[in-house]
């Protein structure tokens, strides 16, 4: 306990002090002693650690990348109220409200419906998700680090936005088109760690598989639009909002076999490139907004992770420039 008096004060204390002014204090502090341990419950403890979810829940936020495709930052729309434009060959989705406002955001949403969003692509109302909502990579989060997104998803400001309609062509604007991909394309499952690789590798794939999600831009996707399995990280031609999405497999001339793996760190940090470059679009988006605010641990696992994919041969083209 810190001193109740400065200290100066403390030592020309008199060898003999006036009497009684401990029982004094005691009495004076009773109640505030009673007190206390009842007020910690009913309010101190519960508020630290809902301070400490929301907290951890940051950083899970920003390992996903910040969820960027909910804020419509080429427009400079409210964070996380939605209404971002994402293109892709199946048509054009917005990005939805997802800040707690009551009428136009998740505000009504119980921790259950957004785990069930988030692990199995299911809406509260039992529709189905399109997989441009990459519940496919989250299927994998931890339940802890579900709840811990969802405490940090309830702290932010409610925005008052209504979603946009999806901007489909046929047959992806069926809803039954969503039931059946994902009856066709997705299991939902956790992260199992490689019990032969070392923590690091698998900190780093869980960041990447679950969290980061990297393979949702950097696979590339089928006619069906799924990613394609034997592919993963080989890039796209057809990244979201029609960027291109580099090759990350350590592929020497097609790939980025040639970054060692500080540069890889110092890119997730940075967003420059082993050339010296910075990056663009989405991807300086998501490093600026996530992956930059990661521990250097982290970073480095990521990397750790990457090195050790099998190299995939496989040069893109931009179209824009090619066309
Ligand atoms: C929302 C889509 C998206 C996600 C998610 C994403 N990226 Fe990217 N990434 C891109 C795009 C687009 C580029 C190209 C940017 C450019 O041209 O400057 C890129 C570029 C890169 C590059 C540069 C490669 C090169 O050859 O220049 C690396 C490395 C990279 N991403 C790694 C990652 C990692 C690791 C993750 C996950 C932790 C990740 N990306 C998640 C879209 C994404």
């Amino acid at each position: 306990m810190p001193p109740l008096t400065p200290r100066p004060f403390t030592r020309r204390r008199p060898a003999i002090r006036p009497p009684g002014w401990k029982p004094l204090i005691l009495v004076l502090l009773w109640p505030v002693l009673l007190a206390a341990p009842a007020w910690a419950d009913g309010h101190g403890e519960p508020a630290a650690q809902a301070g400490a979810a929301v907290q951890r829940g940051q950083y899970i936020f920003r390992a996903t990348g910040g969820c960027g495709c909910h804020t419509d930052t080429p427009n400079k729309g409210p964070f996380l109220a939605g209404g971002r434009a994402i293109r892709t060959p199946f048509g054009t989705f917005f990005g939805t409200n997802i800040t707690p406002h009551a009428q136009t955001g998740l505000g009504k949403w119980k921790e259950a419906d957004f785990v069930r969003a988030m692990t199995q692509g299911v809406a509260p109302d039992g529709s189905h998700y399109f997989p441009v909502f990459p519940y496919t990579s989250f299927t994998r989060m931890t339940r802890e680090d579900l709840a811990d997104l969802w405490a940090y998803l309830r702290s932010v400001p409610p925005v008052k936005r209504a979603n946009k309609p999806h901007d489909l062509g046929f047959p992806f604007n069926l809803r039954m088109g969503a039931w059946f991909w994902k009856w066709w394309n997705f299991r939902p499952g956790s992260y199992r760690p490689a019990a032969d690789q070392p923590p690091d590798w698998n900190r780093g794939a869980y960041l990447s598989r679950a969290l980061g999600h990297c393979g949702e831009c950097h696979t590339p996707r089928g006619l069906m639009g799924a990613p394609v399995a034997a592919m993963r990280y080989a890039g796209s031609e057809d990244g979201p909002e029609g960027e291109l999405a580099p090759n990350i497999t350590p592929h020497r001339t097609t790939g980025i076999g040639e970054w060692t793996l500080n540069d890889m760190v110092w890119f997730l940090e940075t967003g420059l490139k082993a050339d010296g470059d910075d990056t663009q679009g989405l991807m300086s988006e998501m490093i600026e907004n996530g992956y930059t605010h990661l521990s250097e641990a982290d970073r480095r696992a990521i990397a750790v992770y990457l090195r050790s994919l099998p190299p995939i041969n496989n040069a893109l083209i931009r179209k824009n420039k090619a066309e």
